[in-house]
């Protein structure tokens, strides 16, 4: 486990996507997996730039993203289909076949989140997934509670996540209350995990998650068992991380080759 602190959520939007364009540099046809949320913003439009100003190439990366709600169509202003085509898809050269979101609308929840799993599987599995990091505790949508070794299924989001997401509704009671995610277990799957925090608010979760006991009350705690996960926050966000000095000493002192 790794913890980046950088000064500002720019600058670690930008190591964030130098990392992506590392991976895609080594390996053009890389299988990313992906996150929506505000967090994650800023990520995208350094890639946009990247593949503008340096030609990062997308021809032949595959994705898959984290979630989606049930019930919402991917036209829908608040879907994860329409945030992924308007920040990130529709401006860089990624084929849409390759482009895997869940199916708001499925009538089969069940086969839908099993098919899910097959296609990553099919792909070659996750070489690096993107996470953020809910109030809660929460990455994708395993909320507090979820089991971690869970798979993709439908979830119920706890009353505070459907406040944290109202922004993006007309109307609260448009907010859905399912769904779709991959479980814990799928995520813990990828070959490397970077999460990202930004902001006060995500202080104390965020020293739950990498100080804390590991524990399904907080699921990002069981991103302490991975073999390769890099948590790159802002100074606002490690606020309450006890050996945040130890973390800037450990990434001020490491080895040439270990620097992206
Ligand atoms: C989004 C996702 C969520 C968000 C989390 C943080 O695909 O899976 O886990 O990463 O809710 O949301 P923001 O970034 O809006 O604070």
């Amino acid at each position: 486990m790794e913890i980046l602190i950088q000064p500002s959520k720019q600058e670690a939007c930008a190591l964030g996507a130098r990392w992506i364009a590392r991976l895609l540099r080594a390996k053009p046809n890389a299988v990313l997996g992906l996150a929506t949320g505000s967090t994650p913003v800023l990520l995208y439009q350094e890639l946009i730039r990247l593949h503008r100003e340096e030609g990062l190439d997308f021809q032949a990366v595959t994705t898959f993203n984290l979630d989606e709600y049930l019930g919402l169509a991917p036209t829908h202003l608040a879907s994860y289909h329409h945030f992924m085509r308007e920040n990130l898809f529709r401006h860089i050269n990624i084929c849409e076949k390759n482009t895997h979101i869940p199916d708001g609308l499925t009538t089969d929840v069940p086969d839908t989140c099993r098919k899910y799993e097959d296609q990553i599987q099919a792909a070659g599995g996750i070489d690096l997934q993107i996470l953020g990091i809910g109030g809660d505790g929460h990455i994708g949508f395993n909320e507090p509670g979820s089991s971690l070794a869970s798979r993709t299924r439908i979830k119920t989001l706890t009353e505070r996540t459907r406040q944290d997401n109202a922004p993006f509704f007309d109307s609260p009671n448009e907010i859905p209350r399912h769904v779709l995610t991959m479980g814990v277990g799928t995520i813990m799957d990828a070959r490397e995990i970077v999460l990202l925090a930004f902001g006060e608010t995500k202080a104390q979760t965020l020293a739950a998650a990498v100080e804390g006991p590991v524990t399904a009350s907080v699921p990002a705690s069981i991103l302490q068992f991975h073999e390769k996960a890099t948590f790159l926050v802002d100074e606002a966000a490690a606020t309450h991380l006890k050996r945040a000095d130890y973390y800037r000493w450990v990434d001020a002192n490491k080895p040439k080759w270990q620097q992206v």
